[in-house]
């Protein structure tokens, strides 16, 4: 029998509510906990609901505030570390499934899947979906590109959704993933990254299974939206760089069925409030950050002092800026947050004009195929 976790910060509650009442209804769920970053508005409408919930569904139904337990920004890796030890240390559930709160989408499907791919052996299930194909800009440029350029050989670039907030680990996985003091210590949007490195590094087997109907969240305006998270996320994959894999995980992918028109045609982030951040705010420090990088990089990052411009910035010239960053990057130091940001916004919007604009299955496709050929080029060195 399974825990459902929610983790949460100033989220629709009404939209959360629904999510629960769907989760504690399935007969495969034994109980529901909510995480929330702060006693916020939310927090208190969930908590003043749960007991009546609990009682209606015949099954506990809890909320509670997140522990302090990282070293990094206390954020959503807290959250899920605080549901882990919890489902370890005060219950005795075989199974825990994740959720992202926000999720519109949610049915009783979603842990359908997960439970019957547990079923058939899996230590850890992750859902995956269609996105938009200028949605998912970190996972491919960042997470995605590093995983291939750092652990070519590993199941690490081939897998889906990377930092996917939907998932279902077996009691073994979430112990294993707990003992980790890496896992333990990224309390902010890092810890994506490092449950699914952590699970490939300790040989758990993966499914993952196909939603479908997608998940519907909120999408971005400009990309600044993203900056945190962008950061984040880099400096968690250039933590974990020299680590060597050994296990070997198995990696098995539901086919994804047909992509609705609604994602095929939807825009990932706002493109005209996006340009002027090339051009916008550069010190002195952050310019001179750039005679680090290669020539293609550092002309082009140059020329966007005064108009943005990003034909520069392909897949080429992407790999050494990547490779520079892995190096010198310092998280906290806000010159090299603000040149990882750009670098990658240049990045991005060269991949929008060159082929998201080519239309949703071209776009996919060389996605793949670009993190194919960085798998078999690695790091420049
Ligand atoms: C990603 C974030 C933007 O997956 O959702 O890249």
């Amino acid at each position: 029998m399974s825990l459902v976790v929610f983790p949460f910060k100033r989220e629709d509650p009404g939209n959360l509510l629904k999510n629960v009442k769907i989760a504690s209804a399935h007969p495969r769920v034994e109980e529901v906990l909510c995480v929330g970053f702060e006693e916020d508005d939310c927090f208190r409408t969930l908590a003043a609901a749960a007991p009546k919930l609990s009682k209606e569904q015949g099954k506990p139904v809890k909320v509670m505030v997140q522990e302090r337990l990282g070293e990094l920004r206390p954020g959503k890796g807290d959250g899920m570390n605080t549901a882990l030890r919890y489902f370890l240390e005060e219950t005795d559930h075989q199974r825990l499934h994740f959720y992202d709160a926000d999720i519109v989408s949610f049915s009783e499907e979603w842990i359908t899947k997960a439970e019957e791919a547990a079923d058939q052996g899996y230590d850890v299930v992750r859902h995956y979906f269609p996105r938009a194909s200028t949605d998912a800009m970190i996972t491919w440029f960042i997470t995605r590109t590093g995983f291939a350029l750092l652990w070519p050989k590993s199941v690490l670039p081939w897998i889906e959704q990377p930092l996917g907030g939907e998932l279902l680990l077996t009691r073994e996985a979430a112990r294993g993933l707990l003992a980790d003091h890496r896992v333990r210590r990224q309390s902010d949007w890092g810890i994506d990254t490092l449950y699914t490195f952590s699970m490939v590094k300790q040989g758990f087997s993966l499914y993952e299974t196909y939603m479908g109907v997608g998940k519907l969240h909120k999408l971005y305006g400009a990309l600044t939206d993203l900056k945190t998270m962008l950061v984040e996320c880099f400096a968690a994959i250039q933590s974990l760089r020299g680590i060597e894999l050994t296990e070997l995980s198995t990696h098995q992918v539901e086919f994804p069925g047909p992509v609705p028109p609604e994602v095929k045609e939807k825009l990932g982030y706002d493109l005209e409030r996006t340009l002027p951040l090339l051009c916008r705010d550069w010190t002195p420090e952050e310019e001179d950050l750039l005679a680090l990088f290669p020539p293609e990089v550092r002309a082009g990052m140059e020329a966007c002092r005064s108009f943005p411009k990003f034909s520069f910035m392909d897949e080429e010239a992407w790999r050494g800026a990547y490779e520079v960053l892995l190096d010198n990057f310092q998280l906290g130091q806000p010159h090299w947050e603000s040149l990882l940001f750009r670098l990658w916004v240049a990045r991005t919007l060269n991949y929008t004009a060159q082929h998201a604009l080519r239309g949703y299955d071209h776009a996919l496709y060389y996605l793949h195929q670009m993190i194919w050929r960085y798998a078999r080029l690695g790091l420049r060195r």
